[in-house]
């Protein structure tokens, strides 16, 4: 119809998506095949079936179990590649998506192999469709700052290709402040810095990645909305916020999309943008989301939300200017 027309037509940002919820059941299938990896399920139906989630530890456990079948560079640069082609058809012209180490790392797969891999499937998205990537590394808030320390540590020598770090995984317990000495050492690299915030956790999560991350964006911030002095700062500092429309509805943390808050977020002055968060796991990538909230937005809000995704961006004020001029 005339608004999927629209939408499928507006030039659009994507700055939250994590490359390892971009995998497939039928490329997870065909990389066990190809590194002969037990997974668990006996057919893609079977897999899919397993996609039903109550909150976002029970996606985080299947989450993690999906990616042991990426093991050699070439099947990260697959991954990636996939996802490029997929975003370049819902009219994406630049993503900056983040990757997780240490789900890697942990099973004795190299960082390098890792950063080789997606560095690789940036470099050929960016030659075939003009599609620009950057990559934020996130550190998994589970485990301990030691750990996170280590990550950054064997990311040195990619420094000039990274663009920040953020914080992802079981966001309830382990608040931004068991990593605020981390987030220093990275800004001190000269690294941009982002965090989950407000998905599941409290508003007092939100205000720590602001003050003890010094975080430039905040992904989701959903419960940001529980406190109005939140939200006014917020507003007047213009913070960007990476709203996941289907991650919310797929995880419980709304429990419709005719109640989804974006529209309160917009209405508020928050700088809310749509983005597909893991698509292969939550049933839809960019545009689903867009068409998600469409008929809570209108057109208007649409176009503010894609407006807000360049910047919002980490592209500099050139490139910018040169995406919303379309
Ligand atoms: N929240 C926290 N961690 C994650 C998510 C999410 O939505 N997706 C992948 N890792
Ligand atoms: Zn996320």
């Amino acid at each position: 119809a005339g608004l999927d027309d629209f939408i499928a037509g507006l030039p659009k940002a994507e700055l939250h998506v994590h490359i390892e919820g971009t995998l497939e059941p039928e490329l997870m299938f065909e990389l066990a095949r190809r590194n002969r990896a037990p997974i668990p399920f006996a057919s893609v139906a079977d897999v899919r079936n397993a996609y039903s989630f109550t909150n976002l530890q029970d996606f985080l456990d299947i989450y993690y179990q999906g990616a042991q079948v990426l093991q050699v560079e070439e099947d990260f640069r697959d991954l990636a590649l996939a996802y490029f082609a997929r975003a370049v058809q819902d009219n994406v012209r630049h993503t900056e998506i983040f990757f997780d180490p240490q789900t890697h790392t942990d099973r004795g797969v190299p960082f390098r192999v890792v950063i080789e891999g997606l560095l690789a499937a940036g470099k050929e998205a960016k030659t075939r469709w003009g599609l620009s990537s950057k990559l934020i590394l996130c550190f998994l808030r589970h485990l301990d700052e030691a750990a996170a320390f280590a990550v950054l540590s064997s990311a040195e020598p990619w420094l000039d290709r990274i663009e920040a770090v953020g914080l992802d995984s079981s966001e309830v317990g382990h608040p931004p402040s068991k990593f605020e000495r981390v987030f220093a050492r990275a800004a001190d690299m000269g690294l941009r810095r982002v965090a989950h915030a407000g998905e599941e956790g409290p508003p007092e999560y939100v205000e720590e990645a602001l003050d003890l991350l010094r975080v430039d964006r905040i992904d989701h911030g959903n419960r940001a909305l529980e406190s109005e002095t939140l939200v006014a700062r917020l507003a007047s500092t213009a913070m960007t916020l990476t709203v996941c429309p289907l991650s919310n509805l797929k995880l419980c943390v709304v429990k419709d999309l005719a109640k989804h808050p974006i529209p309160r977020m917009l209405r508020s002055g928050l700088c809310a943008t749509i983005n597909s968060d893991d698509p292969a796991y939550f049933g839809g990538y960019i545009n689903d989301n867009y068409r998600a909230v469409a008929p809570l937005l209108g057109r208007e809000g649409l176009a503010t939300a894609a407006r807000n995704s360049f910047v919002g961006s980490f592209l500099d004020a050139d490139a910018t200017a040169v995406q919303l001029a379309g």
